[in-house]
C-alpha cells in the first residue's frame, strides 16, 4: 500500500498529477470510457453477450445521461470498428449538419464580425447525427437487441445516478445565479451557461435548488422518456417521432433552424477509414469531414523517417521534430479539409508516404515559421469538452468513438420536454468567410456554411491493428488538440514501447500550425529542454492539461488487454473481465 502510494508520487513527480499506478490489466474484454457508470454499462453488454458495437451503443446511450457536458443525443460524432473476423475496419460519420435554412453569412453581425452569442442557444445546433449513427452501427454490426443497448441509459436517467465531484462542480458553475435572461438580452460577458435557458435550470438545478455535491442524486425524468420512447421505436423515432416534434417545436419557439424536414432527412455515413502503416502497424482513422485521421496519418508518416527512439520522448529534439510534423499536418487540415460530400479532397495522396517525405524534406534544425507556409492565421486550441472511449469484446472487435456537443453542454439549452441537450456544432464551421486574420479566425471555403453540409472537425477516434489483430484503440476529446494528443498515445506505444498507463499519463505537446506556438502541457519540463526549444525558435506556452485518452492497448500475443483510463478528467474507468 505505501510502496503503491510512493510509487504514483514518484509517477505524479515525473509525469502530472494526474498519473497512476498500474491499473487491473484484463483477459476478456474491456470498455474504458470517461465516466464510471457509463463504463459499467458497457461492460453489462459484454457479459451478456454483445460484442464491441452493442458495447459502444449501450455505454454512448449512458454517457448522454451521466456525462451530460459531452455524452450526447443532440450532438454527433465518428465510430471506428474493427471486425475481428473479417479483418475489415469500418467507419460511421454521424456528424451534424447545417439546417437547410443555413447560407455563409448567417451568423455574421453588422459589423461583419460573428454576432454576439452566436454560440448558445437553440440557434447554434447543427441537425444531431448521435442517434441515427448508432442505430446505424447497431444495425449494420451489432449483435444484441436495441431495446436492451438502451434501457441502462433510461434506468439511470429514471432513476438518477450518484454524481461525481467533477459533475457536482461543473453544473454548480453552469447553474450559479446572476445569469443574464436570453429573453431579456442581458449583456453579461458570460452569456451561454445553463443558468440562462429556464429547461436546461429545470432539467439540471437540484431539486431544492442547492448547490450539488458528490454523491447527490441526479434524476432526468424527460429524458428518461425521450429513451424510452427511442428503446419502443428504434432510432428513427428521434428523427420522425415524438423528439422530433418536441425538437422542432423548440427550434421554432427559440429561433432554432433544424426543422421536421432536416431530421427527417439526415443520414449517418459509412465511410472508408483513412489509414497508414507505421513501423509495420495499420492505423485506422476517420476520414473528412473529420481533419482527425489525415492530421494524424500525415504527421506519423513525416515521424517514420526520423529515428525519434534514439533521442526518447522528451528530448528537445523529439518534441521539435513532433512539433514540425504537427504543424505541417495542421496547415493540410486549415487550407484543403472539409465536408467530402461539398469539396474535393485528394484523401489518399494526403495520407501517402511520398507526400509525406516531401514535408519531411522541409524540416531543419530551427523551427519553421507558420507564416512562411501560407500567410494566414487559424483558431486557438478549444477546451476539453468532447468524449471518447474504446472498447474491446472478447473476439477481438474494437470500437473507438468520439462524440460532441462541442462547446461543455453544447447549446447549453435542453429541448423543453425531451430533457437532452443541443449541440453548438454550426461554430465549428468558418463562420466569417474570406477572413482569415490575425485574431484566429478562419475563413476559407472548404469549410463555409451550406444547406445539408457537415462542419469540420477535429475528433479522432484511431485504432492500430498489428497482424489482423487490434493493437490499440484511442482517441481524446480537445478540439484541435485532439489529433496530437492522440498522436502522442500512438508514438508512445509504437515508437518509445510504453505500456498503455505511462502512454496516457506522460506530458503531451501540441502545434496546430497558428498560433504560432509550441504548448506544453504540465509543468515537468527541465529549464534546459525549454532553452533548447527557445534556441530552436520555438515560442512555447504551458497548459493545465491536454486531452483525455481512454485507451486500450493489448499485448502482441492477445493475451493482456490494458484498458488505461485517462485520470485529467475524473470519474474515468475501465470495467472489464
Ligand atoms: O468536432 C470537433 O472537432 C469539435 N467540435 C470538438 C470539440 C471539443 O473537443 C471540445 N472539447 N473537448
Amino acid at each position: 500500500m505505501v510502496r503503491a502510494w510512493f510509487v504514483s508520487l514518484v509517477l505524479a513527480a515525473l509525469t502530472g498529477p494526474w498519473a497512476r499506478c498500474a491499473e487491473p490489466t484484463f483477459t476478456r474484454h474491456v470498455v474504458v470510457s470517461q465516466e464510471g457508470n457509463a463504463s459499467d454499462v458497457g461492460r453489462e453488454a459484454l457479459r451478456h453477450g454483445g460484442n464491441a458495437i452493442d458495447a459502444a451503443v449501450a455505454t454512448a446511450f449512458a454517457l448522454a445521461v451521466t456525462l451530460p457536458e459531452a455524452g450526447n443525443l443532440g450532438g454527433g460524432g465518428f465510430i471506428v470498428a474493427f471486425d475481428a473476423r473479417s479483418g475489415k475496419v469500418a467507419t460511421l460519420d454521424f456528424r451534424e449538419t447545417a439546417p437547410a435554412v443555413s447560407s455563409p453569412r448567417m451568423y455574421l453581425g453588422d459589423d461583419g464580425g460573428p454576432k454576439p452569442r452566436f454560440r448558445a442557444g437553440a440557434w447554434a445546433a447543427g441537425t444531431p447525427g448521435t442517434v441515427r449513427g448508432l442505430a446505424m452501427a447497431h444495425a449494420r454490426l451489432g449483435k444484441r437487441p436495441w431495446a436492451e443497448l438502451v434501457l441502462p441509459a433510461e434506468k439511470l436517467a429514471r432513476e438518477g445516478f450518484e454524481i461525481s465531484d467533477d459533475l457536482a462542480r461543473s453544473l454548480n458553475r453552469q447553474l450559479a445565479p446572476g445569469a443574464a435572461d436570453s429573453k431579456k438580452g442581458g449583456t453579461r460577458d458570460d452569456f451561454g451557461r445553463l443558468a440562462d435557458f429556464p429547461s436546461s435550470r429545470a432539467a439540471f438545478s437540484r431539486p431544492d435548488n442547492a448547490p450539488w455535491k458528490a454523491g447527490d442524486r441526479l434524476i432526468q425524468a424527460d429524458l428518461g422518456r425521450t429513451l424510452e420512447r427511442i428503446a419502443a421505436h428504434g432510432g428513427d423515432e428521434f428523427y420522425t417521432g415524438q423528439t422530433a416534434r418536441l425538437i422542432a417545436s423548440y427550434m421554432k419557439k427559440e429561433g432554432g433552424f433544424v426543422t421536421l424536414a432536416d431530421l427527417k432527412g439526415y443520414e449517418a455515413k459509412m465511410r472508408p477509414s483513412v489509414h497508414t502503416t507505421y513501423r509495420g502497424h495499420e492505423v485506422h482513422g476517420v476520414g473528412p469531414v473529420s481533419s482527425g485521421g489525415v492530421v494524424i496519418c500525415q504527421a506519423l508518416n513525416i515521424l517514420e523517417g526520423f529515428d525519434l527512439k534514439a533521442d526518447g520522448p522528451t528530448a528537445p529534439r523529439t518534441l521539435h521534430r513532433v512539433a514540425e510534423a504537427m504543424r505541417r499536418a495542421f496547415f493540410t487540415r486549415a487550407m484543403i479539409l472539409g465536408d467530402p460530400d461539398f469539396v474535393t479532397i485528394p484523401t489518399d495522396e494526403l495520407v501517402s508516404k511520398p507526400y509525406a517525405r516531401k514535408l519531411a524534406a522541409s524540416i531543419g534544425d530551427r523551427a519553421t515559421r507558420s507564416q512562411d507556409l501560407a500567410p494566414f492565421k487559424v483558431l486557438p486550441a478549444e477546451g476539453d469538452h468532447t468524449t471518447h472511449f474504446s472498447v474491446l469484446d472478447s473476439e477481438g472487435n474494437a470500437v473507438s468513438m468520439t462524440y460532441t456537443l462541442e462547446e461543455p453542454y453544447g447549446a447549453r439549452c435542453v429541448v423543453d420536454g425531451a430533457g437532452f441537450l443541443l449541440n453548438n456544432e454550426m461554430g465549428d464551421f468558418n463562420v466569417v468567410p474570406g477572413r482569415t486574420d490575425v485574431t484566429g479566425q478562419i475563413g476559407t471555403a472548404a469549410n463555409q456554411i451550406a444547406p445539408g453540409k457537415r462542419m469540420l472537425s477535429s475528433q479522432s477516434p484511431t485504432l492500430v491493428i498489428k497482424d489482423g489483430r487490434a493493437r490499440i484503440v484511442t482517441g481524446s476529446p480537445g478540439g484541435r488538440t485532439i489529433p496530437n494528443t492522440t498522436l502522442w498515445v500512438l508514438l508512445n506505444v509504437l515508437e518509445f514501447g510504453m505500456d498503455a498507463r505511462k502512454a496516457v499519463d506522460s506530458p503531451r505537446t501540441h502545434h496546430q500550425w497558428f498560433p504560432d506556438r509550441l504548448s506544453l502541457e504540465g509543468r515537468s519540463w527541465p529549464a534546459a529542454t525549454l532553452d533548447a526549444l527557445a534556441a530552436m525558435g520555438h515560442e512555447t506556452r504551458f497548459v493545465a492539461h491536454q486531452g483525455t485518452a481512454n485507451t486500450i492497448v493489448i499485448s502482441p500475443d492477445g493475451r493482456v488487454i490494458e484498458g488505461a483510463a485517462d485520470h485529467r478528467r475524473e470519474p474515468a474507468r475501465a470495467s472489464g473481465d
